[in-house]
């Protein structure tokens, strides 16, 4: 294994046979996850590539993620801009993913408090209700096949808003799946085409997605509007941006900003882990032995009974495995910032405004840095054995943009994994399924699977 030290000097690579232009833009614009991925293979950990007119670097090796995220994170900012939006700013607005500077620092301030770990045994009890729910209504598929990353999603937004909003969307699942699919793909795509036409220009899709706008700010509104209208206090996220007031002006958030903080804590706060619970479902069904360890845990600890927080120090096996899948299947594939000035780093040098990728789908395989990279072994992360260098395993980020949710996040994924995995066998009804980039790394078109009930496994006491 490398010394992450030893390789702090490295060398900068142009990825070659870029076009006039357009650079590199057709080979990454249309399976942009393999193209990173050969291209790092091919050339190296620190490559130079073109989108079109914007330089692009791409990092994979631990020492310059650090750099990146953590020593000079200073340096290196988030890629949006209020008065100009781009890409996810399209739909998030200015919320806690996508602003900088005094806004950001004062939101993350009022929201952080909502993830504390001490409220994780009441969020995790929410979210086993929720997770039983929706099991009740998986009797009626029978032998029939779902898509089950299309579940995920909607497993996990329902857990999203019943956690933070104290709200049910079960009857409008289907429209916010369909807006938020929308929208994610279009502030995508605006990201690598250069010619994106801008949203006031009445195209078709222009159209399609100030639909899906519309139909997500309204939902919001009217939540907001309804909370506000009930006077009822919770003790959710909506509550604590209702009562934020300004340190010195005692002024509270504008309905603006509830709209943008709010709509990024529903889709940050449930795309992930529905992705990540798709590739794990994915994963389990094509390695028997780990289903077998996994089923042995989850029945040995849970016994059929629902499961909470307190039993997830008894399921390392099943932390485990959703660890693992993280570490391939990276929902959020590569961190985006550019740079504020001019930076050093790794031995050489970038102009301000160089747009930075860091690679954490190439990071989580790199050879230099983990035994048998491409092999799905949850074992590797037992007995409480650590990453194998500082910055090589980074599924939610590091620094102070490290991921607000990554305790919930933490606690949801194998809570739900256990409570699925206790009474199903999910089973691969398809032949392959393929990795796509949109803005989360998601299973191109879903992934068939048959939900086989698992023998009930006896309950004592
Ligand atoms: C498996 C699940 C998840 C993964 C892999 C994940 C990953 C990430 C990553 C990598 C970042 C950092 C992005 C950057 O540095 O630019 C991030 C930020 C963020 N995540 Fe997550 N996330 C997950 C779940 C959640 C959940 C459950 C929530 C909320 C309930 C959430 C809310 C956020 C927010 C608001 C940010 C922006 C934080 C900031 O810039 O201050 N995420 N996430």
């Amino acid at each position: 294994m490398q010394d992450v030290e030893s390789h702090a000097s490295l060398t900068l690579i142009d990825v070659p046979g870029g076009l006039p232009w357009l650079g590199h833009l057709r080979a990454f614009k249309h399976r942009p996850l393999r193209t990173m991925s050969e291209w790092w293979c091919r050339y190296g950990d620190a490559l130079r590539f073109r989108l079109g007119p914007k330089t692009v670097h791409l990092f994979s090796h631990p020492a310059l993620a650090e750099e990146v995220l953590l020593s000079q994170s200073e340096r290196f900012g988030k890629v949006y801009e209020q008065r100009r939006p781009t890409g996810l700013a399209l739909v998030l607005g200015n919320g806690l993913v996508t602003s900088s500077g005094e806004v950001w620092k004062r939101h993350r301030r009022i929201i952080q408090p909502v993830f504390h770990r001490s409220r994780m045994t009441a969020m995790a009890n929410r979210m086993a209700q929720v997770g039983e729910q929706r099991l009740a209504g998986w009797k009626a598929h029978g032998e029939r096949s779902i898509d089950i990353a299309a579940e995920m999603m909607q497993l996990t937004l329902e857990v999203i808003s019943q956690t933070m909003f104290h709200t049910s969307v079960a009857q409008h699942m289907d429209q916010i799946s369909h807006s938020l699919r929308v929208s994610l793909k279009y502030a995508f795509d605006s990201f690598h085409n250069p010619v994106h036409l801008p949203a006031w220009i009445p195209t078709a899709r222009n159209r399609e997605f100030g639909r899906a706008l519309r139909f997500m700010d309204t939902l919001i509104y009217e939540l907001v509007a309804a909370r506000r209208q009930s006077g009822a206090q919770h003790d959710d996220l909506l509550n604590l941006l209702l009562q934020a007031r300004d340190e010195e002006t005692g002024i509270g958030l504008s309905d603006q900003e509830l709209r943008d903080e709010a709509l990024t804590i529903f889709a940050a706060g449930h795309e992930t882990t529905a992705n990540a619970l798709a590739w794990t479902w994915y994963l389990l069904a094509t390695h028997p032995e780990v289903r077998t360890r996994f089923h042995t845990e989850v029945d040995r600890v849970l016994h059929g009974r629902t499961p909470t927080a307190d039993d997830l120090q008894h399921l390392p096996y099943t932390r485990a495995i959703f660890d693992e899948s993280l570490r391939l299947y990276p929902p959020v594939p590569a961190i985006q910032r550019k740079t504020l000035t001019e930076t050093t780093l790794g031995g050489f040098s970038l102009p301000a405004n160089a747009i930075v990728l860091v690679g954490l789908y190439n990071l989580h395989r790199h050879p230099a840095f983990w035994a048998d990279p491409e092999r799905f072994l949850p074992e590797r992360w037992l007995d409480g054995t650590r990453p194998p260098a500082r910055c090589a395993y980074l599924p939610f980020g590091v620094g102070p943009r490290a991921c607000v949710g990554t305790h919930f996040a933490a606690v949801e994924g194998p809570l739900l994994l256990a409570l699925i995995g206790q009474r199903y066998d999910p089973q691969l009804a398809q032949e392959s399924v393929e990795p796509e980039v949109m803005v989360t790394l998601r299973p191109k078109n879903g992934i068939r699977m048959t939900l086989q009930r698992r023998h009930q496994p006896v309950t004592f006491g």
